[in-house]
């Protein structure tokens, strides 16, 4: 599962369409994690899709993860500044791949 103190025990190493991207990354093994109110943690993430699905206000955008041991595509926390702080993402995810942090 996502570490939910991420923030702690990591150091944002890039920038991906305007959000955070937390380290380690060494592609296209280790991705990382993707967004901060809404994080993915890329290299836990198996293209399940219930996110997607059932994000009420479209948070989520696939990107393509090419030869990512997990998937070859990720749910991107494109649109994090849109939450609600529904939590259903958190709740639906079969692999516990999402932290929502409302803070
Ligand atoms: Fe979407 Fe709700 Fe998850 Fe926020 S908490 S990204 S609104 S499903
Ligand atoms: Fe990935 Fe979990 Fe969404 S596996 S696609 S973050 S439901
Ligand atoms: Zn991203």
């Amino acid at each position: 599962a996502i570490d939910p103190e991420f923030e702690e025990n990591r150091d944002v190493v890039e920038q991906h369409d305007g959000h955070n991207v937390w380290g380690p990354v060494d592609e296209p093994e280790e991705l990382g994690i993707h967004g901060t109110h809404v994080a993915v943690d890329f290299d836990i993430c198996i293209a399940d899709g219930a996110c997607l699905e059932d994000c009420p206000v479209d948070v989520f955008e696939w990107v393509d993860t090419p030869d990512h041991p997990e998937s070859e595509i990720k749910a991107d926390p494109a649109h994090e500044d849109q939450c609600i702080d529904c939590m259903l993402c958190v709740d639906v995810c079969p692999v516990d791949a999402i932290d929502v942090d409302p803070g």
